[in-house]
């Protein structure tokens, strides 16, 4: 089976437009969407629209899209202000849509959650040292896939004291480790922050056991463009040219 893992869509239609055009060429059997539909860009009812039509999709709860169908915004700054911009528009349709979404999947020795295990109580970044030590230990699967934090990695865990992080290349395919535990970060389609404007994502493959690393370009002045004319903060628009 061969399943596409991505994340932190943030409403821009444009990037998951051309994410699904890209991988609908790649004999993809399911998708897995790790959340962060919303939030930050322009286009929250027709992305979520737009994921809905896809057939065989699991979708895993992101933090923004948890914020989206709260009562109480909990985010500050410009996370905060598209949050209130992007409730204001939301259709109660999707907004019920948002808020039952799953904290996270299990299947068979898979784990798909949007930051880590923890769900809405903890929304910790598997970056530092730390936490990824307390990822492996929060989960006992053989292979972890999680987004939020914008940036495609595959974290291999070597014993209790060692990981090992390494930042794939576009077109990377990177062996599923035969003894060792591993998170693979799928990156953001939305709103990609480690200097590559592309719409990151990756596809895992059980019969080959690997895990490809996919950059696709999309019209990214135009997301833009549109963030600014929707009168969203223009730090978000900025985010989108420079991928970072
Ligand atoms: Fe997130």
């Amino acid at each position: 089976m061969r399943i596409a893992v991505f994340s932190d869509v943030h409403s821009n239609l444009e990037a998951l437009s051309a994410f699904i055009e890209h991988s609908m060429t790649r004999n993809i059997h399911r998708y897995v969407c790790l959340g962060d539909i919303v939030g930050y860009g322009a286009n929250p009812n027709q992305c979520i629209r737009l994921l809905q039509s896809i057939p065989d999709i699991f979708f895993v709860l992101g933090n923004h899209d948890n914020a989206a169908g709260s009562e109480i915004v909990a985010m500050n700054g410009d996370a905060g202000r598209a949050i209130l911009w992007t409730k204001r528009r939301l259709t109660l349709q999707n907004t019920g849509f948002l808020k039952g979404m799953s904290e996270n999947i299990s299947l068979e020795n898979l784990f798909f959650c949007h930051a880590n295990p923890s769900g809405k109580s903890d929304w910790y970044y598997i970056a530092e040292k730390a936490y990824i030590s307390r990822t492996f230990f929060r989960s006992r699967a053989k292979i972890l896939f999680a987004g939020h934090t914008h940036a495609a990695a595959v974290i291999t865990r070597k014993n209790f004291f060692c990981v090992y992080i390494r930042k794939p290349e576009n077109g990377a395919v990177v062996p599923v480790a035969s003894l060792n535990r591993q998170i693979f970060n799928c990156g953001s389609i939305g709103q990609p922050r480690d200097g590559d404007p592309r719409a990151s994502y990756i596809i895992y493959d059980s019969e080959k056991s690997v895990v490809e690393f996919h950059r696709v370009e999309y019209d990214h002045k135009r997301a833009a463009n549109k963030i600014l004319a929707a009168g969203l903060p223009g730090l978000l628009a900025d985010r989108l040219l420079t991928g970072s």
